[in-house]
């Protein structure tokens, strides 16, 4: 008999085909509304394996429910949506989707920084809203990406790809991380400073670490107060990384230059969160690794790594 397994979303018809060679397969309908936490519920008390997305809170009453669940395949690189302890009681495996979006993420990184620096969305809307009168010489003035100093907070996939991005804009890279990276420092010549160190010397700060309690608001006030007025902070990462109302305020008063934000402590972010009516803050909705090849890339990681557990074999991608 096969085992069964339910996708908390609508995915694509050719990955749900792979998945079907082995497995029975239950889906969630829709693409753009999340699966209801009590289908989950229902559903998971009978499944062999989830295929779950960065939505889904799979935390320990939920895994508490299940009765032969094998393996969790989160669509994500980043797994603080799942409750890694409870799973590892229960012997759950979890696996996650690496490595194929490190490129497209740090292209988004990387993105942020220009738009952020040189004010595009803001310069798009003075355009389109008619400010735009004359050229004149200090008019919507930011700041020089190449030649500055950029500070890593998390030196993973993500952050060296960031930094071989970096160096065609030649900047000069610090980093801070858990471990010193002594390979990366050969190969890129990046430099190892303290958290302090790498708040005060840097014009951009990008925040690339995983989620987890240690960085829980890794970035609020004392360390914004760190920062050059004309610093920008750019999180890839996660939301809860930086304290946003502490961010807010450092916004608000110039204490820092920008930030632009791809995710956020509450997502969707509502629509009437004080970050949202500052000029100085590029958000956007999560997109990190949204380009059509790898999110399809992702898909199938993430079917492989089911299937794999499914059939006892080892997954590529392992959390525990
Ligand atoms: C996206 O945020 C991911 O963790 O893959």
């Amino acid at each position: 008999m096969k085992p069964t397994i339910y996708i908390t979303r609508k995915i694509d018809d050719q990955i749900v085909e792979k998945i079907r060679e082995t497995c029975e397969v239950e889906m969630w309908p829709e693409e753009d509304t999340p699966v209801p936490r009590s289908v989950l519920e229902e559903k998971i008390q009978k499944i062999d394996g989830l295929f779950c997305l960065l939505t889904e809170t799979i935390d320990k009453t939920l895994l508490e429910k299940a009765e032969n669940l094998k393996v969790v395949s989160n669509l994500a690189v980043g797994y603080n949506n799942i409750d890694i302890q409870s799973a590892k009681e229960k012997g759950i495996t979890v696996t996650n989707t690496p490595g194929v979006l490190t490129e497209t993420t740090a292209d988004l990184t990387f993105a942020l920084m220009m738009a952020t620096a040189r004010r595009i969305v803001e310069s798009s809307s003075y355009l389109r809203d008619g400010e735009w009168k004359t050229w004149s010489p200090m008019q919507l003035t930011g700041q020089d990406i190449y030649g500055a100093t950029l500070g890593i907070i998390g030196m993973g996939r993500i952050g060296e790809a960031v930094v071989k991005r970096a160096f065609g804009f030649g900047m000069n890279v610090v980093y801070h991380n858990r471990s010193r990276k002594q390979e990366a420092e050969k190969k890129y010549g990046i430099t190892y400073v303290s958290m302090d160190q790498l708040l005060k010397k840097s014009d951009f700060i990008c925040v690339l670490t995983p989620y987890t309690k240690e960085t829980h608001d890794l970035i609020d006030e004392k360390e914004l107060s760190l920062m050059k007025s004309t610093a920008i902070l750019i999180n890839t990462a996660r939301g809860g990384i930086v304290n946003e109302e502490a961010l807010y305020n450092a916004l608000k008063d110039n204490k820092i230059w920008a930030a632009g934000l791809d995710v956020f402590e509450q997502e969707p972010i509502p629509l009437d969160h004080p970050l949202l009516t500052l000029p100085n803050v590029v958000t956007l909705p999560h997109i990190g690794s949204a380009s059509i090849k790898t999110r399809l890339k992702m898909a199938n990681v993430a079917a492989d790594n089911l299937i794999k557990s499914l059939k006892n074999e080892k997954p590529e991608y392992v959390v525990v």
